[in-house]
């Protein structure tokens, strides 16, 4: 009966991620793989959810005040001038959103342009909507953008690209001057872009997040996805948005309505009091993930990694294997689980250019399978008992010995 499957779900595997979490399961591993907090969600919303459930918030809904909060925030944050009426989705999370969006604006044979390395969600999506995704491969050790692969990336088939700052696995904020060379192109092309934004809050030392939209002509072209999910760690509330120009945002509403009607009741309602924080709640955040991002470039600095970009944003530190470490990253991530009793995701999952197609060096070719991605979204507790158990598997020189 397996035939009977489409070749869309076909073509839809297991990410690495989901593999390598049974084995780690089973080793009881401290879970330094996904992406999600494992610290209590801050209290005023968590109480906003339980009295939302107390009020009987239990019916389909749409809280419009979600929309009002989130179009003064575009005007603090990136000068954007959004309409709360016309111009705004609330779906399932950012997941839903981006899923919505590319529905929304991708026929059959359309390309999209990603960034290489890249989320694992986004090229599903597109080929359940029927496109096809192209990738630009950004360079290391600092994932810098050279703009000629990417302007040599469009043709006559690209309808839109997916740009996601701050950038998950890298850790990379990308620049004005970057996105700057992006929107030029965009506007050339006449391309649409669809920017995935949930670690807007999320950055560290001066790196500022500038949304693609503020750009000169990129609010007609762009939209935005984001969600409640890393900003107030709780993935599992299930509410994001999109925001876009208006024929966008209200073709958005229809697929979402169609896909699952509403987010979940209670948590719109807790998303209000969430979006209202006051700005110490934002600083605060931003500082705790400075401290924990440290914390975790020490550490596996310490053991032998190499270190040379250190994340800008987001939760994760993409690190390089051990120069003298001769396993691969899944080989390694194997034996991190079974040795140290720690699980992070090899990076391999995150790589998808064709490189074959692409004049590379061969020390650009093997860069890909040198990378593990370590979630430092964790609490204080989970990050020291990493260190402990890391650092009884350390040599005399401080470095971590698997074999
Ligand atoms: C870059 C990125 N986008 C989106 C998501 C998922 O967001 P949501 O929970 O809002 O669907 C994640 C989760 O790890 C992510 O890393």
């Amino acid at each position: 009966m397996e035939d009977k499957l489409s070749i869309v779900a076909k073509s839809i595997a297991p990410s690495p991620i989901q593999e390598l979490s049974h084995l780690a399961q089973r080793c009881n591993a401290i879970n330094l793989a996904e992406g999600f907090p494992d610290f209590p969600a801050p209290s005023h919303i968590k109480h906003a959810a339980i009295s939302a459930i107390h009020s009987d918030f239990n019916q389909y809904r749409h809280v419009q005040g979600i929309c009002d909060h989130l179009a003064n925030i575009m005007k603090q944050m990136h000068g954007l001038d959004v309409n709360p009426l016309t111009d705004m989705a609330i779906c399932c999370g950012q997941s839903e959103a981006l899923a919505a969006a590319a529905f929304a604006i991708i026929d059959k044979g359309d390309e999209v342009i990603l960034f290489d390395p890249c989320y694992e969600t986004y090229e599903g999506c597109i080929k359940m909507a029927g496109g096809v995704s192209v990738y630009v491969p950004l360079d290391p050790p600092h994932w810098t953008l050279d703009p000629n692969r990417f302007i040599n990336a469009f043709n006559e088939r690209t309808k839109a690209l997916v740009l996601n700052s701050p950038h998950n696995p890298t850790g990379k904020v990308f620049t004005k001057d970057e996105l700057e060379i992006i929107a030029e192109e965009c506007r050339a092309r006449n391309c649409l872009a669809i920017t995935d934004e949930v670690y807007e809050h999320i950055t560290f030392n001066n790196a500022k997040h500038i949304s693609l939209a503020s750009l000169p002509g990129m609010k007609e072209r762009t939209i935005i996805t984001s969600s409640l999910s890393k900003t107030f760690s709780v993935t599992g509330w299930r509410v994001g948005w999109a925001i876009a120009p208006a024929f966008i945002a209200s073709a958005i509403r229809n697929i979402h309505a169609k896909l699952t009607d509403s987010a979940p009741a209670p948590f719109q309602e807790a998303a209000l009091i969430a979006l209202g924080s006051p700005p110490e709640y934002f600083e605060s955040l931003r500082s705790d993930y400075e401290s924990r991002r440290d914390y975790i470039v020490n550490l596996l600095a310490r053991i032998g990694f190499k270190i040379q970009f250190k994340p800008q944003g987001a939760v994760f530190l993409f690190a390089e294997l051990p120069e003298n470490c001769q396993l691969s990253d899944v080989d390694y991530v194997k034996m991190l689980i079974q040795q140290a009793g720690i699980v992070a995701v090899p990076g391999c999952g995150f790589f998808h250019a064709d490189l074959s197609l692409e004049k590379l060096s061969q020390e650009g070719y093997c860069y890909r399978g040198r990378y593990i991605r370590f979630a430092f979204c964790k609490s204080d507790q989970t990050l020291a008992s990493a260190a402990k158990k890391l650092g009884q598997l350390s040599d005399a020189a401080g470095c971590l010995n698997l074999r």
